[in-house]
């Protein structure tokens, strides 16, 4: 992908990574940026062409970095500015790029600039939260973190006042009608671009404003203040990415793209868990209703599709029935609910069924989108739901048999979190020198799915029609962008399925089979009929062939 087409998103693939949790490069027990910097070969070897790293600037840690202290400096345990410049420089020297999260919403109750706010009204900084007098305030807006907080104000006895926390009550909510603050986030944005980063992905981004009589969610005034962080890139930082964090329906994540002058991506949140529900279910419904409830993008815009990530599976865009659904199928176990949501991993969620693995990996990389990997999945890694909060999926990357799983050459007991030790998905059993020695592992199937996707700008850039056969448990689709034209087939089914599709206008084409290149039967003028092994699935190019007999090898070419 060549690095000056800035478009690149489109046909990106993601990988998701914390600092902390990929390799320790001088044995404290915590990864690090020059750890990071070394395993870069293996993120090349498996094709990635874009690093999302979380967040990594100084922090108390009590929402794993998502409460930031300081938005210009690095995380002393993770390195130095300038091993996060080596870091960049590297990643690029290999082809990929890297976007890092933008906690725009709140800091840290650490923060200087809270610490000043609460300590005088008078204070320049005061302003820079949002305060009250009352906690009746902005009633109408919803708690995210249902766990642990209450509501959305906390008393400060410093300040002698309320101040307003759209998540942990450690993390109070900056005020953007404040413009100050605006310009200071604008200047953040700048300093990491200016080190080389290539865009970020922007956390929590429909909860900037609050107006009363609202919820406090998508107003208008945010958008405003997105266009103007996109003007910013537009006029400075050309080729560079903002990727929306709204979890939100997708009628309410459209205004986000604006008219391609606010984020360049966004996450589909709802889709995830209908791929789940899909699955389980046998059913493509759930999965095609949640694209015909998903409007048009501009152009240069494009979905971020994932099936994990460092959160929970999170089913707030679920309704209750959906809810109730998803956990009586993925987390039976309370301890493996989170807020609302499902804490685990891919693996384990899918029984480590290596059929479900491929099959949902393969819907992500084949649905209109650019697809993220979370670190780790690639190996079919496990998680602890012992493990408080969200961190029992963000244990240490799996990377050998050796101690610490080859993540660290520490004691045991000074990782920052221990590593996966069970039978199952241990790191004894799956990590990747097992797995890169394996042809036919989770991880060689991966950088296969990574390389195949990449010869096809349909599959980024291409329409979408759905084909909805009578035999519900298979879902069939077209993506075509020019001449390329692909068939993708899916059965959701434990069961082996035949079905049949209504392709004629095809008729005389042949599909070709991407993964082996082997040659089907030609489309003819009765529905196209396959059949398919439990859990499996077919990338099909149709290619037209001149009338007649299609011809093998040289044969009919001029020699
Ligand atoms: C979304 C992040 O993904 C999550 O990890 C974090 O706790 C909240 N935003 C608050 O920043």
């Amino acid at each position: 992908m060549p690095m000056t087409d800035p478009l690149w998103y489109k046909d990106a693939v993601f990988y998701e990574v914390h600092v902390k949790a990929f390799f320790d490069g001088n044995d404290d027990g915590i990864g690090d940026f020059p750890g990071l910097t070394q395993k870069l070969d293996y993120l090349q070897w498996l094709g990635v062409n874009c690093i999302w790293l979380l967040p990594f600037f100084p922090s108390p840690l009590r929402d794993d970095g998502y409460d930031v202290a300081d938005y210009l400096g690095v995380f002393a345990d993770y390195g130095t500015l300038e091993d996060v410049r080596r870091f960049l420089d590297e990643a690029h020297r290999r082809g990929m790029r890297v976007i890092a999260d933008l906690v725009l919403n709140h800091t840290s109750d650490q923060h200087p600039w809270f610490l000043e706010s609460r300590s005088s009204p008078q204070s320049p900084k005061r302003e820079y939260y949002v305060w009250s007098d009352t906690d009746k305030k902005y009633e109408k807006a919803r708690i995210i973190f249902i766990d642990t907080e209450k509501s959305n104000w906390t008393w400060d006895p410093v300040a002698q006042a309320y101040y307003w926390h759209r998540f942990f009550s450690h993390q109070p909510d900056l005020n953007y009608d404040h413009p100050d603050l605006r310009r200071a986030m604008l200047d953040v944005l700048s300093f990491w671009l200016d080190q080389g980063l290539d865009g970020f992905r922007c956390d929590a981004v429909p909860y900037l404003f609050e107006r009363e009589g609202t919820i406090c969610e998508n107003l208008p005034e945010t958008h405003a203040y997105l266009k103007e962080v996109r003007k910013r890139i537009d006029e400075a930082y050309r080729g560079r990415i903002l990727l929306a964090e709204a979890n939100q329906w997708p009628a309410d994540v459209r205004p986000y793209f604006g008219d391609g002058d606010e984020f360049h991506m966004a996450f589909h949140f709802p889709l995830m868990p209908r791929l789940f529900m899909g699955l389980r279910s046998e059913d493509w419904h759930p999965i095609v209703d949640m694209f015909i409830h998903t409007p048009p993008i501009p152009e240069t815009c494009q979905w971020c599709l994932f099936l994990r990530n460092h959160d929970e599976l999170t089913l707030e865009m679920c309704s209750g029935e959906e809810r109730d659904y998803m956990y009586y199928a993925y987390a039976r176990d309370p301890q493996m609910r989170r807020n609302i949501g499902i804490a685990r991993r891919l693996a384990p969620l899918l029984d480590n069924d290596r059929r479900r693995i491929e099959l949902l990996n393969s819907l992500v990389f084949t649905l209109p989108g650019s697809p993220i990997i979370y670190y780790g999945d690639e190996i079919g890694m496990g998680d602890n739901v012992h493990l408080g909060d969200r961190n029992g999926v963000r244990t240490p990357m799996q990377w050998s048999a050796d101690r610490n799983g080859g993540f660290s050459k520490a004691d045991a007991a000074a990782l920052y979190l221990p590593v996966i030790a069970d039978s199952l998905f241990g790191y004894q059993t799956a990590n990747v020198e097992a797995q890169q020695q394996t042809p036919h592992s989770l991880l060689h199937w991966m950088r296969r799915l990574i390389a195949v996707r990449k010869r096809h700008r349909a599959f980024g850039r291409g329409t979408i029609e759905f084909l909805r056969p009578r035999n519900e448990k298979v879902l069939a689709y077209l993506r075509r962008h020019g001449e390329d034209v692909l068939l993708l087939v899916h059965n959701l089914a434990g069961s082996a399925q035949a079905v049949e599709l209504e392709i004629r206008q095809f008729k005389g084409a042949v599909p070709i089979e991407l993964f082996g290149e082997s040659r089907f039967p030609a489309v003819g003028e009765a529905p196209y009929m396959l059949s398919l092994a439990p859990y499996g699935y077919y990338w099909f190019q149709l290619q037209r062939t001149t009338a007649g007999e299609p011809t093998y090898g040289i044969e009919d070419s001029l020699i």
